[in-house]
């Protein structure tokens, strides 16, 4: 088939992927190959993959099965390695989801604000660009990676669905959280940030009431006001919206919007950068 565009927002805790057939997520958790005593079935999202050289398993049984493997990485680079097989069981994932063919690929991914520099943004291009050889469960197959971009996280996920005036994003990753400022269309770096917590890092998770008052804290230092167009987006958002709206009482869950031929999808927020991201894509390399 022609190139495939792609948007991929390939998250600490799960991968979202967005293109021309609609969308795709998995867990991302990652862990080194290791011999098993009962080869079970590979479940839904389970897979055994060897990627350029390195073997592991990857999906819900990287969850379970970490015992000799390494943690998900929730630092606030995506300028390593796992990204890379992240992104590339995203692609093979998509083909397989959709039953398509895929052989040129060209996508756009994401980096937290803080590190959306021009020397983590090459070495992600540099480690994605070109063919790779995977097998993953049992099968081989070969995605070439024509052309990569690399956006910025929370601001990004502004063309899911974007409008004009001042427009705040809090994008509330695993391993990050990201606070983006959008004027008229335009990025402004000095009211945006990437903070270093997250779902998954924090002491306790079901507190999402402290979870959010560290993001009010943290954005009220950006000089966001309490009456701003804000909008909340990433995997928690329903459940974190009304903790956001005790302070930002205009904050609203960012609609993404994807288009699939005639018809338009308003997904789940969790969705908005990577379609924010597939958007930015076709208008990249369509
Ligand atoms: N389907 C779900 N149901 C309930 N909670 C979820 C679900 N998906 C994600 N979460 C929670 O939301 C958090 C954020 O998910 P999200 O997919 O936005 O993170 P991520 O993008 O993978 O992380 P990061 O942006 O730090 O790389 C997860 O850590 C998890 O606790
Ligand atoms: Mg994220």
């Amino acid at each position: 088939m022609s190139k495939l565009i792609l948007g991929i927002d390939a998250g600490n805790h799960t991968a979202k992927i967005a293109g021309p057939y609609g969308m795709d997520s998995y867990r991302t958790a990652i862990c080194d190959w290791f011999e098993r005593d009962i080869v079970e079935s590979h479940g839904a999202d389970d897979m055994e993959f060897e990627i350029d050289g390195r073997k592991g398993f990857a999906g819900s049984i990287a969850v379970y099965e970490d015992e000799f493997g390494r943690a998900s990485m929730f630092g606030d680079t995506k300028a390593h390695e796992d990204t890379k097989i992240r992104v590339l069981l995203a692609i093979y994932r998509y083909g397989k989801k959709y039953g398509i063919d895929i052989t040129d690929v060209s996508l756009v991914t994401g980096q937290p604000i803080v590190s959306h520099k021009p020397t983590d943004k090459e070495a992600i291009q540099q480690m994605l660009v070109g063919t790779h050889t995977l097998h993953v469960n049992g099968e081989t197959q070969s995605i070439h990676i024509v052309e990569t971009g690399v956006a910025a996280e929370g601001s990004g996920a502004y063309w899911s669905s974007p409008e004009g005036g001042t427009v705040r994003i809090i994008d509330v990753g695993s391993g990050t959280v990201n606070a983006a400022t959008i004027i008229d269309k335009r990025y402004i770096n000095n009211a945006s940030d990437t903070f270093n917590f997250g779902m998954e890092t924090v002491n306790n998770k079901e507190d999402l009431a402290s979870v959010a008052r560290g993001i009010i804290r943290n954005t009220s230092r950006l000089k966001w006001h309490r009456n701003d167009s804000v909008y909340v987006c990433g995997g928690i958002a329903k459940d974190m919206l009304p903790f956001i709206q005790s302070h930002y009482s205009s904050a609203q869950l960012l609609q993404p919007m994807l288009q699939e031929g005639n018809a338009v999808t308003v997904a789940d927020p969790v969705y908005a950068n990577s379609i924010g991201f597939y958007k930015l894509a076709k208008g990249a390399f369509g």
